[in-house]
């Protein structure tokens, strides 16, 4: 049932294009740039949008802001789901809610929905699990059909749930006029492309390089992950999934960050990951890798397919396709994925049962 995979977690690493073809499949449309969400609540009545979640759906969900915030100029927080549900939240009827869940049934995350609902807010589900208990409680819910996911650590689900987060970008920026019918196209198509792309980035050599990485590496006490924009959310699941499955310490941080204090940790025992791939904001992400370089830290680079060009501020590179920045962190989570999973297995870990944790957490 591993489907010749050693792991579920694996199997379900490389089932990520054909579950983001299931998420994106019948919902996009090239000719007009528009989506067919299915959502029967009105994009235009919001003022604001909160998203609630927990561990890695939050991550997709700090995407999901940037995104949002980017393409439909919605003012967007985003919670973990067991702070919002005690902090007594500002809701109205003009709030948005947002709840992304895997299984539908984390409690905090369900929770925290029932909160929103008292205050008078609209809600809406990105979930995977088909009439879960949140999909019952939801004004609309947003499948993401990414299939069931068995190992314990998320991955197909992420990547599946930011593709949501591109689609509801699109949907609200349309909606709402900030998205020219160009600029929707251009996204849409850039979305299209993520099977593909996903699947390019499991091609074997790709693979073999992340493994050797991994493994030299593998008994690093520390690791630190950092990137910017719409990939800083790329470092802290990063950094997230090399914690859960390989139980090696590991920190995230806004590349900008890292002077504020953790620029402190580094020293040449330190490898730090660096999501480096195109964007708008690369310079500035190229500036801080010599920062740690000069402190003689272990540079690891996400790099976009032929950057030569940054490779040389490198100890280490994976390359990942090329992306649209605003569907990159889909491709770039693929990667950490990866050094994570062959972290933990040099390290003899059990990654489909990582200690402690559990696949749905329906308790406190
Ligand atoms: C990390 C992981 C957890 C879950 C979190 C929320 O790999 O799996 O952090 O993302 O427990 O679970 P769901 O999405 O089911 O609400």
């Amino acid at each position: 049932e591993k489907g010749g995979f050693d792991t579920y977690m694996l199997k379900e690493i490389y089932e990520q294009p054909q579950a983001l073809t299931n998420t994106l499949i019948g919902r996009l449309h090239d000719d007009t740039g528009e989506v067919n969400l299915d959502i029967n609540l009105n994009p235009q009545s919001f003022k604001r949008i909160s998203i609630i979640a927990c561990g890695t759906a939050y991550y997709a969900g700090l995407v999901g802001e940037y995104l949002i915030e980017q393409l439909a100029r919605v003012p967007v927080e985003v919670d973990v789901a067991s702070e919002y549900r005690y902090r007594n939240p500002l809701v109205s009827e003009n709030t948005l809610a947002i709840v992304v869940s895997q299984s539908g049934e984390t409690i905090d995350t369900l929770e925290a929905l029932r909160e929103a609902k008292k205050g008078g807010a609209k809600t809406l589900g990105v979930i995977n699990a088909k009439g879960s208990s949140m999909t019952r409680e939801l004004d609309d819910t947003l499948y993401i059909h990414a299939g069931p996911e068995i190992g314990v650590a998320s991955t197909k689900a992420y990547t599946s749930m930011v593709s949501a987060f591109v689609m509801l970008a699109l949907w609200l920026g349309r909606a709402r006029g900030t998205l020219s019918e160009m600029e929707a196209k251009d996204l849409l198509h850039a979305a299209r492309e993520l099977p593909r792309l996903v699947e390019e980035a499991l091609a074997p050599e790709r693979v073999e390089q992340i493994r050797r990485v991994a493994e030299k590496y593998a008994h690093a006490r520390d690791y630190l992950f950092l990137g910017r924009g719409v990939n800083a959310p790329t470092a802290y699941e990063g950094a997230l999934k090399l914690k859960e499955i390989s139980y090696i310490h590991a920190e995230a941080y806004a590349a900008g960050e890292m002077k504020h204090g953790p620029i402190a940790l580094i020293d040449a025992q330190l490898p730090v990951v660096v999501v480096a791939t195109e964007s708008r904001l690369l310079e500035k992400t190229i500036s801080n890798v010599q920062e740690v370089r000069a402190r003689s830290g272990k540079v690891i680079l996400l790099l976009s397919d032929g950057d030569s060009e940054n490779a040389r501020h490198a100890d280490d590179v994976l390359y990942v396709p090329r992306a649209h920045e605003m569907v990159s962190p889909v491709v770039n989570a693929v990667a950490m994925q990866l050094l994570a999973y062959f972290t933990a297995t040099a390290l003899g870990k059990d990654v489909d049962k990582p200690r402690n944790l559990a696949k749905s957490v329906t308790v406190e």
